[in-house]
């Protein structure tokens, strides 16, 4: 299983890559096209095609490219926005819609792991602690509102590991699960009903071939159906979630101990952003994962570093061996602290998209599932007014919307107008990259292993904000929207649809 970067994830090495596309009929209208192969559009894909429905996936890459490769598989009931918060902006009732339906993607989960046997899925209790008075003060606020709404904690004396603490909660029924072996057996389910998937099939524009009917044009061939889920993590083109979604990344390693110690639980901290830790076994192998550094896409200028301050702070604390795994992973936050799922804005009632998870991307990616499933096969969900991509909450959403807004500005501002002082292209060494201006023209440049020049233009091709290199994962990333492209220009993650612009199409 490849995904979008250079570095490698634990799931990655586990997953077979076998699927093929039985029995594509390029003729055939289907009910429900698909794009993109990761939780949300697998799940959702094997859900309707078990209610009867045809459906088929158009997957860019193969399944698990994205974030669902790359995530570090927490299915926790307390989410990212507190349930204070969401209670505070859509109401009490809402927030215990959430904490109902991160319970219901939980059992779901469960049920398919177990129906499947799949390796890796256990429930463990999760462990939230504070180490200082304002810790100490947010800490009380989550668990009230957790417990208001039903996702039930209580303090502890016993944090399972030896951080530094002063107050600890602990929920129980909390869960982990392997993301690859748990995306691969979906979607061998999905295949087994009579399900299409395509793996390695971009699809480009979606059109009307009639009323009734769109028609994908994919580099595999054009698609025609009846409905369209963009489960992409954010939907191509400009659309108004693009100003509501801002794209973060997240630091994980995956590391042996020494002491053979490792800790039974799912253990959060309470720090800005925060670390979170728990163990995994795959394989014959146990791992303890850790996670945190998180930063706004694009605005790290050493994203190598932010590893590095990850491992700093997990060997502090724990008897490292040896780190295994290393990578990073992109998510959404939404502006209102709830994601989007439901109805495309701006488009009509047969395009459906759901993004904008937070860091919550197994929970929300498996209940927009549910959610779709149950508005398309139904025409309803108990969920659908509050998921809604359409709603407008100005004020629970203002200071996010503002801030996010602004960056996007700044960015596009960056791209056309500023410009450095050139540089002596010569001075990179291999590996490395930089954006230079040169004869009124800005480049964005990597110089690789053979010393070798590759040139491409800056200017994102969704809408031109200006790309930046990320030294650890070896890409070029967007930080208005979160497209990602290789170091030679080639389009990984959307929402744009295109390379880069090469200046050479041969590096030198
Ligand atoms: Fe929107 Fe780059 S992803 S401008």
């Amino acid at each position: 299983m490849n995904r979008d970067g250079n570095c490698k994830s634990l799931w990655q090495s586990h997953a077979p890559d076998y699927f093929a596309a039985n029995g594509w009929d390029q003729g055939q209208i289907y009910d429900v096209l698909i794009v993109g192969g990761g939780i949300t559009g697998m799940t959702t894909a094997l859900l309707l095609q078990q209610a009867g429905m045809k459906c088929i996936i158009a997957e860019a890459q193969n399944i698990g490219f994205g974030t669902t490769g790359g995530t570090t598989a927490h299915l926790n009931t307390f989410m990212d926005t507190p349930y204070h918060n969401i209670a505070a902006n859509f109401g009490k009732e809402p927030a215990q819609l959430v904490a109902r339906g991160a319970k219901e993607a939980i059992a779901f989960i469960k049920e398919q792991v177990t129906k499947n046997k799949v390796q890796g899925f256990s429930e463990r209790p999760g462990y939230i602690f504070s180490a200082n008075d304002k810790e100490d003060e947010a800490l009380e606020k989550l668990m009230a509102a957790a417990n208001e709404v039903g996702a039930l904690m209580q303090y502890t004396d016993a944090l399972p590991v030896a951080l530094p603490h002063t107050k600890v909660i602990v929920t129980e029924s909390q869960a982990q699960f392997h993301p690859g072996k748990y995306l691969y057996a979906l979607a061998e389910n999905y295949e087994q009903a009579g399900g299409i998937l395509l793996q390695h099939c971009r699809v480009g524009s979606v059109t009307y071939e009639n009323e009734s009917t769109f028609k994908a044009e994919a580099n595999l061939g054009s698609i025609l159906a009846t409905k369209v889920i963009y489960a992409t993590h954010i939907p191509p083109g400009v659309n108004l979630l693009h100003f509501r979604c801002a794209p973060y990344r997240s630091y994980a390693i995956a590391c042996t101990l020494k002491s053979g110690n490792y800790p039974d639980a799912m253990i959060y901290d309470m720090q800005d952003p925060y670390h979170y830790y728990r163990t995994q076994e795959t394989d014959g192998k146990t791992y303890f994962i850790a996670g945190g550094e998180d930063h706004k896409t694009g605005q790290e200028e050493n994203t190598d570093a932010c590893f590095r301050r990850l491992e700093a702070y997990v060997r502090t604390y724990f008897d490292v061996d040896e780190i295994a795994y290393q990578w990073s992973s992109q998510y959404f936050e939404p502006a209102d602290g709830l994601p989007y799922i439901g109805r495309l804005p701006g488009s009509d009632d047969n395009i459906y998209v759901a993004t904008g998870y937070g860091g919550n991307g197994m929970i929300y990616g498996t209940l927009s599932a549910i959610i779709l499933t149950d508005i398309i096969t139904k025409g309803k969900s108990v969920y659908k007014e509050l998921f809604d991509p359409n709603r407008v909450k100005p004020i629970a959403g203002f200071s996010n919307f503002v801030k996010e807004g602004a960056d996007v500005v700044k960015h596009l501002a960056g791209s056309i107008f500023s410009a450095e002082k050139l540089p002596s292209l010569l001075d990179l060494a291999p590996g490395e990259a930089r954006i230079v201006t040169y004869e009124g023209h800005q480049l964005a440049i990597y110089k690789d292993e053979h010393h070798r020049l590759h040139m491409i233009s800056p200017a994102c091709t969704h809408i031109k904000c200006s790309v930046a290199w990320n030294s650890a994962e070896k890409t070029w990333d967007c930080p208005c929207h979160g497209s990602r492209f290789s170091y030679d220009g080639e389009m990984w993650t959307g929402p744009a649809s295109r390379n880069l612009d090469r200046f050479n199409d041969d590096p030198v």
